[in-house]
């Protein structure tokens, strides 16, 4: 809104200024026509800066000459040579060609690091209204040489220093400037205008001033916090709050990359409220219409104790893409997660192109592990793309392969964020000193409020690249491997700024001034659909023996996923249960897996009680009825239980016993084992709670024979429930009851006594 007010006082008071000028002034100039304005800029390489630079110029119709594309390097270090004379020298074989066109208006700005967020006319209305016949960029910082400070003119406010990155003037007098260049490829380019315009004579002749006050050059460095988005209709621009401009051209010089890559995931009409994201379905691939789907290398990458890993696998067995295009990569740096891997490689090794189990014997760090997956890729010529994932990420989109193939950026990963928290895998923004820093959008885009592709400098866990990207600009080895950082750190700063090492060892402190190298490959993050989460890795003990059992606080939504009934949602939505005793209800909670698992923790724990009378497990140390059971105290599971208990089985109680709010609590939560060798049913009695749950964890007639409840009062018997349904009944006064003899085989089943 702000904008739209500030340009509604603005165009009036154009219009007032123009009335006085055409009665009072008649020689006012009358506005320089779009055509004649012309962009030029240097470019050695289509870079992904570079089309974006690129995009926004054709989005407001800007006519562009691109100088010295394909040309070489020149001056040695990368990162140097484009900022420097290089990009003087090419700018000054091509006025020698523009020189004599008086009314011709020349534009010369950076392409890597830089955008439009205005079009033509207000460019050429701003320059006119500047009055100068050459106009450069400023900014508030001196570079490169701070010996020179005292020569700058002073000036009452506004940005004082001479910035390279954006000039514009009348052909003939950017020519006047650009033909003294006398100097190497190398030399500085800042430093040439500089001396020009420090010359007090040049600087009346040739009639030059800076942008002070960023009407049309906004530089960021070292002005960050005084840039703002402002949204538009339709349309996004950079303010200025200081000066209260909008400025038309954006640099990102500097270390202000990454802060430009945030800017321009909106400016000039990138993302909107109105229409979204305008730009998620250019360069679509279109899958189907290839005749065979790509190569992928799937990198694996179980770092640390994972839980719920053979579910990891399944879901990478169910993406949807040919099996025989996957070649699979794994490594493994967990004893304890052998067992998985080797079944999962029994049951799978010949669905895949190929499989590669690399171990904890190899003693891999885990650098040189994603080092090593990603090489696969590289140097495999077949291999289109590289997906790596790591063993905490859930796709619950069968389409996310697919859908980031589509999406063709160099590397993109799908948001997966951990369920219900903000923590995701991505960050937003980046401090000075390269660490977490969170975006004004972070929030918006991890919650899919904002929904697009989005450049980000940062991303782990999951992501896609390209394999001729990594047979081209990230040919070099060894990515995940610099200085202290973390593998995925390192292979983010090394895949955005291709020098950083080098940078470091710059002698200038000041040598962020450089313009950036042209390999920065940009990471984006797509939240364009829902695609999945990230499990918690913390806190898993892996000294039970079913360690996925334990995992109902850390990790509740695959916990329900593995543990619950598929069909326990349809109890609420279709009354999917049964009354075969009055008051007495059977409804499905527990999975295969549930019942399974609990039966071996309790056979693998083995100290079943035998089914005395005397019982120090509970106080009194008197059981009246006792069974040969196990209590789920004794497994270290009863906090577990309850909490199993308050958010499966109370939600039942409430349907079933209307009005009747349990509190969710119980002391007596065990297991117990009928057997004809040892007890095989248990004589009528009343349990000692307001209800009593009691779970089936295996099958009747395949793993015994017999087994039921009898409950007196109504003379009605049941046969054992199916595996992982439970009954639930009252436990005091009406519901006497009895356990039927098993009669063969092994019969378990899970009790509580609720609210006793
Ligand atoms: C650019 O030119 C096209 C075609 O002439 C026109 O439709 C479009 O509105 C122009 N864009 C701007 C931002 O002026
Ligand atoms: C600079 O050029 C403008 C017109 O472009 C003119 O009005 C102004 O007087 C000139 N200034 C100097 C110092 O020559
Ligand atoms: C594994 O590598 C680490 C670090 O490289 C080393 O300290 C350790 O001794 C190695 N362990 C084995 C079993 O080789
Ligand atoms: C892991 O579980 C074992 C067995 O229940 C227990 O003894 C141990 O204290 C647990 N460790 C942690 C860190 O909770
Ligand atoms: C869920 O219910 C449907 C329909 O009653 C049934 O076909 C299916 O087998 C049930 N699922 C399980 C795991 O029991
Ligand atoms: C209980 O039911 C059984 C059959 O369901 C019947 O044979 C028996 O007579 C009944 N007992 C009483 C006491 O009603
Ligand atoms: C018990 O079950 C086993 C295996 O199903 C069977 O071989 C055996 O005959 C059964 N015993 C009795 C007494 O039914």
């Amino acid at each position: 809104m702000e904008y739209l007010k500030f340009c509604f006082v603005f165009s009036c008071w154009l219009k007032f200024a123009n009335s006085v000028s055409s009665t009072e002034t008649p020689q006012a100039p009358a506005p320089i026509p779009k055509e004649k304005l012309l962009v030029l800029t240097v470019a050695t390489e289509e870079t992904d800066g570079f089309h974006r630079f690129m995009k926004s110029a054709s989005y407001f119709n800007y006519t562009v000459k691109v100088l010295g594309m394909g040309e070489a390097w020149k001056g040695g270090d990368v990162g140097r040579s484009i900022g420097g004379g290089q990009k003087v020298r090419l700018l000054k074989e091509a006025m020698e060609a523009l020189a004599d066109q008086e009314d011709l208006v020349v534009l010369s700005v950076d392409s890597y690091d830089l955008i439009f967020a205005g079009g033509p006319e207000e460019i050429l209305r701003k320059f006119q209204q500047a009055n100068h016949k050459v106009l450069f960029a400023a900014e508030g910082l001196i570079w490169p040489d701070k010996r020179l400070a005292d020569k700058y003119p002073s000036i009452r406010s506004g940005k004082r220093y001479l910035n390279s990155g954006g000039i514009i003037g009348y052909a003939p007098y950017i020519n006047r400037v650009v033909s003294q260049w006398n100097l190497h490829d190398n030399d500085d380019d800042q430093l040439f205008y500089t001396k020009i315009y420090l010359d007090p004579l040049q600087r009346e002749t040739l009639n030059m001033t800076l942008d002070h006050k960023c009407q049309i050059f906004q530089n960021l460095n070292g002005a960050v916090d005084e840039v703002l988005l402002k949204f538009g209709t339709g349309r996004v621009r950079v303010r200025n709050t200081v000066y209260d401009s909008l400025p038309v051209v954006v640099h990102g010089n500097g270390n202000t990359k990454m802060y430009l890559n945030y800017l321009a995931n909106y400016v000039p009409n990138a993302w909107t409220y109105e229409n979204g994201c305008s730009l998620c379905d250019d360069d679509i691939v279109d899958l189907s219409q290839l005749k065979e789907y790509p190569n992928v290398l799937v990198g694996v990458f179980i770092e640390q104790p994972t839980p719920f890993l053979p579910e990891f696998f399944q879901r990478l067995l169910t993406l949807d893409y040919p099996k025989d295009k996957l070649n699979l990569f794994i490594h493994n740096n967990e004893v304890y997660h052998e067992k998985h891997i080797q079944k999962f490689w029994e049951e799978n090794r010949n669905v895949f192109g190929s499989f590669k189990v690399v171990g904890p014997e190899e003693n891999l760090s885990q650098g040189e592990a994603r080092n090593m997956g990603m090489d696969l890729c590289r140097k495999d010529a077949t291999c289109g793309y590289y997906f790596s994932m790591d063993s905490d990420v859930m796709l619950t989109n069968r389409q996310t392969l697919k859908l980031l193939i589509e999406q063709n950026r160099k590397i993109i990963g799908p948001l997966v964020t951990r369920h219900s928290k903000l923590w995701s895998n991505f960050w937003g923004a980046l401090s000075l000193d390269g660490y977490y820093a969170r975006s004004e959008d972070y929030v918006d885009i991890v919650q899919r409020k904002r929904v697009g592709v989005w450049n980000i400098p940062y991303m782990a866990h999951v992501y896609l690249v390209k394999g001729s990207v990594l047979r081209n600009e990230l040919k070099e080895r060894n990515y995940f491997v610099l200085e202290k950082l973390d593998p995925d750190m390192a292979f983010c700063r090394n895949s955005r700024e291709m020098t950083s090492h080098r940078e470091k060892d710059s002698p200038s402190p000041e040598s962020f001034h450089m313009l950036r190298p042209p390999k920065g490959v940009f990471m984006y993050i797509t939240n364009r659909h829902d695609f999945g989460r990230l499990i918690s890795t913390a806190n898993y003990n892996i000294s039970h023996y079913n360690n996925d059992l334990w995992q109902i606080f850390e990790n509740p939504v695959d916990w329900k996923e593995k543990y619950i009934h598929p069909n326990y949602t349809r109890i609420f939505t279709e009354n999917h249960m049964e009354e075969p005793c009055p008051d007495v209800f059977w409804f499905p909670v527990f999975s295969e897996k549930a019942c399974d698992e609990i039966v071996g923790e309790m056979e693998h724990y083995g100290s079943w009680s035998g089914g005395r009378h005397e019982d120090k497990r509970i106080s009194g140390g008197y059981e009246t009825v006792p069974t040969d059971d196990i209590h789920m105290k004794q497994i270290g599971f009863d906090k577990e239980w309850l909490h199993f208990i308050r958010e499966f089985i109370s939600p039942v109680t409430l349907k079933v016993f209307s009005g009747y709010y349990t509190k969710g609590y119980a002391v007596m939560n065990f297991v117990v084992k009928y057997t004809p060798e040892r007890q095989a049913y248990l004589r009528p009695h009343h349990d000692s709670s307001t209800f009593t749950i009691n779970i089936a964890l295996n099958n009747k007639d395949r793993d015994f024979e017999g087994g039921g409840c009898r409950f007196h009062r109504y003379n009605c018997s049941i046969s054992s429930p199916r595996k992982g349904w439970s009954f639930m009944h009252p436990g005091r006064l009406t519901h006497l009851h009895e356990g039927l003899p098993t009669t063969n085989g092994t019969r378990y089943i899970a009790v509580s006594f609720i609210d006793p």
